[in-house]
């Protein structure tokens, strides 16, 4: 028994050099976990967010993920654009609201390993980046006024919002505004990703486990070494969430695709980054880091907002989105313009390097990938995701929140 034990381990390890990955690529491999990373744990508070990590909070913020009342028509809640069966993202390419959005709706899974929110960073916190949708006009069209009363008056929102914050009833309505954005970061940090086939293998690597390696499908293998080598893809998607939480121009079309547009009038682009930091920066923007409701005034958190400026190069960048979970939350980049993952690949192998900025980091360049390595790269990133249980534990957060008496 022992003998053939072994013997079958000899076999697997043939089978687990399929892939030589040199000693930088192993480097950048293991770069890529562990996973679940430390800062994953509810432990870890949001020290902006005194709420963070806080039972009820959670359950008020599962409530009011889900609640159309939130809206100014009374039809929208944040699960109409983030359904939890989609990886909290949604099918349509650019979003609707009162009025069609600009972007993709993110997917919020491991949203809280962020450090900029939004596409173009317009929000440096994630309870901020909840009260955008609530009070734009195009986008939920609620209020301040109105989510305050709702607060007060429905019985197990009162409830629950009794127990976060016992003197909430004589907040004004401002202040109640941000405690429902709290209360909705607290439910969203719990939104997390399990492990993956990615990750089973980055471990067997770090502890040389030939055997363990070669479960990982040799497909992904060849994927994996695209991606750490000649792909240079982990120039930008950094660490275990596969995200250096910047910004960057990948060339994508210019204008915007543009349903709405009526005849006559000029084409619209989307300034990405170049804008976030202006409307992050505004003077009459109560909601960023630099504000009364940062609960840790001085704290590290806070850095990042003081210290950014905007410079012309910002113009058209992104933020780098993570790759885990991706199957999920199709179609993909800001403007939902790939549909596909494979799409996505065509994308950087066929580079327009006229459309780059000029100023930007030259890290992109067509890499006239092979159909074989195209459907390499692809099982690389499909092996970034396994099925994630967060849609039925927002079920049963919901339930015991309805019940608070
Ligand atoms: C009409 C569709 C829609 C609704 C409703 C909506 N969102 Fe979003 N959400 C989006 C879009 C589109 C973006 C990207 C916005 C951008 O880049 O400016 C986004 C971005 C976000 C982000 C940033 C994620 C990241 O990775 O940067 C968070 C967090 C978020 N939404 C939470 C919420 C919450 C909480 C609600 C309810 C209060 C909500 N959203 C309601 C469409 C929507
Ligand atoms: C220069 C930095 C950079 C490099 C290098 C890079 N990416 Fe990206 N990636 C981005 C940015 C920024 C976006 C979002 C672009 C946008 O929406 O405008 C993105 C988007 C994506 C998306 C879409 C994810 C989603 O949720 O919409 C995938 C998939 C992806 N990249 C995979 C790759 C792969 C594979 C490579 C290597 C071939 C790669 N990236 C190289 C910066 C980069």
């Amino acid at each position: 028994m022992k003998a053939l034990v072994a013997a079958a381990g000899l076999l697997v390890s043939s089978a687990a050099g399929a892939v030589d990955f040199d000693a930088t690529q192993t480097r950048r491999i293991l770069g890529h976990g562990a996973w679940p990373p430390a800062q994953m744990q509810t432990q870890t508070a949001d020290r902006t967010n005194r709420y963070s990590g806080n039972v009820d909070a959670i359950r008020l913020g599962a409530m009011l993920f889900g609640e159309p009342r939130l809206s100014g028509n009374g039809a929208l809640s944040c699960q109409t654009c983030h359904r939890p069966e989609h990886g909290w993202s949604e099918p349509k390419a650019r979003s609707e609201g009162l009025q069609r959005q600009d972007r993709n709706a993110p997917g919020l899974l491991n949203v809280r390993l962020q450090r900029w929110f939004g596409w173009d960073g317009a929000n440096d916190s994630l309870w901020a980046a909840g009260i955008r949708p609530i009070v734009k006009d195009t986008e939920m069209g609620g209020s301040a006024a109105a989510t305050a009363k709702l607060l007060r008056e429905d019985a197990p929102l009162a409830c629950l919002a009794r127990r976060v914050e016992p003197a909430y009833a004589a907040m004004d309505d401002e202040a109640a505004l941000v405690l429902a954005a709290k209360a909705l970061a607290a439910f969203q940090e719990t939104l997390s990703s399990p492990r993956t086939a990615f990750d089973e293998f980055r471990d067997a690597l770090a502890a040389n486990d030939r055997a363990g390696m070669a479960r990982y499908p040799e497909a992904a293998q060849r994927g994996l070494a695209l991606f750490t080598g000649r792909g240079q893809c982990g120039a930008c998607h950094t660490g275990a969430n596969f995200s250096n939480g910047e910004f960057h121009d990948t060339g994508l079309v210019f204008f915007l695709n543009d349903p709405d547009r009526k005849p006559g009038t000029p084409r619209r682009v989307d300034p990405g980054r170049h804008d976030g930091i202006a409307q992050l920066k505004a003077a009459a923007n109560p909601f960023n880091l630099l504000g009364r409701y940062n609960d840790d005034p001085g704290g590290v958190a806070s850095i990042p907002v003081r210290h950014v400026v905007q410079q012309h190069r910002n113009w058209g960048e992104f933020k780098v989105p993570s790759l885990r979970s991706l199957p999920a939350t199709a179609p993909y980049m800001h403007d939902g313009s790939k549909a596909t993952l494979r799409d996505v690949i065509l994308h950087y192998s066929e580079l327009d390097e006229d459309r780059l900025h000029s100023d930007g980091e030259a890290i992109l360049k067509p890499l006239k990938l092979s159909e074989a390595e195209i459907a390499d790269l692809q099982a690389f990133l499909e092996s970034l995701s396994a099925p994630d249980d967060t849609a039925a534990r927002y079920e049963s957060l919901r339930r015991e929140a309805a019940q608070c008496r």
